[in-house]
């Protein structure tokens, strides 16, 4: 779906079952293709759903709420949801979205400075959905610091035992202040000893306490 449609239907009604029904043949596709590095959304949400219920966690926090369809997609796995989101108008959609899901907490503004803020309200062990196109979005680079700091300041929460995924994992080139994904590795495996880092299908996943 090009941005500009997605723009003009977001806004409606007919979004969220237009969405929730095309995302079963991107993802029959992708299977038929070989399942290629880049997956469709649906697979991204098996995922989320697939740790969630591996690590027992019933909190998610997801950066980049964009469309809420991440959140839509895995309201029934858990009891809180707190999603980020710094596009005025996308937050504002979202709340409007999901009003009526008392679950859902909408936080406007950078992730980087609300990570740090949902972290004083969070008492269990979560999982997190890094998805804030960290090393560009929207033609925009932003603080190159930010996924760094975040992954920081989860990792060194004083609950232990959250997991951490991060999409576009491809980002981590190495180029434009990115680091590489082995830069990315050995710092937080060297920092945070007991941590895992690994990805698949382009998705970066931190687990271990
Ligand atoms: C790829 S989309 C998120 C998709 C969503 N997580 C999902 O799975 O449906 C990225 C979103 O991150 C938002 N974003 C970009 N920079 C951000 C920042 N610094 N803090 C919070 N959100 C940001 C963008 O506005 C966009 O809505």
């Amino acid at each position: 779906m090009s941005r500009i449609t997605r723009r003009l239907l977001g806004n409606t009604r007919f979004y969220a079952p237009w969405k929730a029904l095309a995302q079963y043949p991107d993802y029959w596709w992708w299977i038929v293709r070989g399942k290629p590095v880049h997956p469709p959304h649906r697979f991204k949400q098996k995922t989320v759903l697939d740790y969630a219920r591996r690590f027992s966690l019933r909190t998610l926090v997801e950066a980049g709420t964009y469309y809420g369809e991440m959140v839509h997609a895995t309201l029934a796995a858990f009891d809180q949801i707190y999603t980020i989101e710094l596009d005025h108008r996308l937050a504002a959609l979202a709340r409007r979205r999901f009003m009526k899901s008392p679950q859902v907490h909408v936080f406007e503004g950078d992730s980087q400075e609300m990570i740090p803020k949902i972290l004083e309200e969070v008492n269990h062990p979560s999982l997190f959905w890094l998805d804030a196109g960290y090393y560009g979005w929207d033609q925009q680079m932003g603080d190159r610091g930010r996924l760094t700091s975040e992954l920081r300041a989860i990792l060194s929460h004083a609950i232990p035992g959250h997991v951490i995924l991060m999409d576009d994992a491809h980002g981590l080139s190495g180029r434009n202040g990115a680091p590489t994904f082995a830069e990315l590795k050995m710092g937080i495996e060297g920092e945070f000893p007991g941590r895992k880092v690994d990805v698949a299908y382009n998705i970066v996943r931190i687990c271990g306490s």
